[in-house]
């Protein structure tokens, strides 16, 4: 089974959500979490952005003895400078540079020909590589690059000195094809990418994140950027529970795993949600409150029959006690008696009907029905008889 390495960003693209700010004792206590989650690595932000962010770094780089740390960098040696000084004390650190590479960034922000994006992204890997032995290179906006320029940029940064070559679908833009199809060329085309190793690194505009570094998996990408909860800049990033979760469900397809501890999942998307004071999604894959609960009678029957009927993975492997049988207008009698039981009621058939034509008549009322308001009825019921 082949292992794809866990980049985590929650720290460094992740606290790029707008409204999020993450003060140093915040970003140790999730970077604890990452540790035990089993990430390899960890971004922990952008020293050279502001002294703040370069002691959060640093804190994080004594704090964390079992992932590499990693710091961003623009590609000039002011922003390297810095993060040497944030990761001077880090087992083991790695420093990511990045330079814009796409027509559109070339032309309106950087104002650079492809000659010169080269030239600086060379000079920068080459003064990083002085002082650090991971070194990772990401032509930025990648997905609307050229693909021979990629080429071109890849082996460039090979030559230079990168341990890790990153291909950041910066805006969102690409489809899985396409996106697949960068990682394929590359393999095939750029000399010297068997000593790399080449990274996905996704954001979610078009809802396509997830898809797209699963694609790039299938096409030889050795490791997944991305955040948990899928929280970064607009729209987000590859939420990395659900594609740890989608080679653990579908082994039979990826032959490909993660060295992530399953189990601390549920815990570190609560932590990143409360520290970042960004909701979950209710519908959110892996992480939200409903993944594991089941509305309609249908599912509910077919749940207490035999679980693998309506759910393909299991509430514990994420860290999570039991699936939730959610009641309301749509739920059966079967979820209706199994409800009671756990509330420790055992009623005999003429007692459920008439409780359960009650619950049905409050269901239609009462979006959720909980099990204080079944209590309430059993009990009034009860006292009728
Ligand atoms: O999305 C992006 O291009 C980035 C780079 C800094 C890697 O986050
Ligand atoms: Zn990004």
């Amino acid at each position: 089974m082949r292992k794809i390495y866990i980049f985590d960003t929650t720290l460094r693209d992740g606290e790029q959500s707008p409204g999020v700010n993450l003060n140093m004792q915040e970003k140790v206590e999730i970077a604890l979490q990452l540790e035990k989650l089993g990430v390899d690595r960890i971004e922990a932000g952008f020293p050279a952005a502001s002294p703040g962010d370069l002691a959060g770094v640093n804190a994080v780089a004594r704090a964390v003895k079992n992932a590499t740390i990693v710091g961003l960098s623009r590609s000039r040696t002011q922003d390297i400078d810095a993060v040497r000084e944030a990761l001077k004390d880090a087992q083991d650190p790695c420093i990511h540079l990045f330079l814009a590479s796409s027509p559109i960034h070339r032309k309106h922000k950087l104002r650079m020909e492809k000659h010169q994006v080269l030239e600086a992204a060379e000079a920068a890997i080459r003064y990083a590589k002085q002082y650090f032995s991971k070194v990772e290179f990401s032509p930025e906006d990648a997905g609307r690059t050229e693909l021979d320029f990629l080429c071109e940029v890849t082996e460039m940064a090979i030559r230079a000195g990168a341990t890790v070559v990153n291909i950041p679908d910066t805006v969102g833009y690409l489809t899985p094809y396409e996106y697949g199809n960068i990682f394929k060329t590359l393999k095939e085309n750029v000399n010297g990418i068997e000593k790399i190793q080449l990274s996905a690194h996704c954001h979610d505009d078009l809802g396509m994140a997830t898809a797209n570094a699963l694609a790039a998996i299938l096409n030889g990408a050795d490791q997944i950027e991305g955040t948990i909860n899928g929280i970064g800049e607009r729209a987000g990033n590859t939420a990395i529970e659900e594609v740890a979760l989608a080679l653990e469900t579908r082994q039979d397809f990826f032959q490909a795993k993660t060295g992530l501890v399953l189990s601390e999942i549920a815990r570190t998307s609560r932590l990143v949600s409360k520290l970042t004071g960004m909701p979950v999604p209710g519908n959110k894959a892996i992480v939200g409150a409903n993944a594991f609960a089941h509305e309609s009678g249908i599912h509910q029957d077919g749940m207490l029959k035999e679980k693998t009927t309506y759910e393909i993975m299991s509430p514990e492997t994420i860290g999570l006690k039991e699936s939730k049988l959610t009641l309301g207008k749509l739920s059966g009698r079967h979820a209706f008696r199994e409800k009671l039981v756990d509330l420790g009621y055992d009623l005999g058939d003429e007692q459920l009907n008439t409780a359960f034509g009650k619950f049905k008549a409050l269901a239609d009322k009462k979006k959720n029905v909980t099990d204080e308001d079944i209590l309430a009825l059993i009990e009034e019921k009860l006292i009728e008889t």
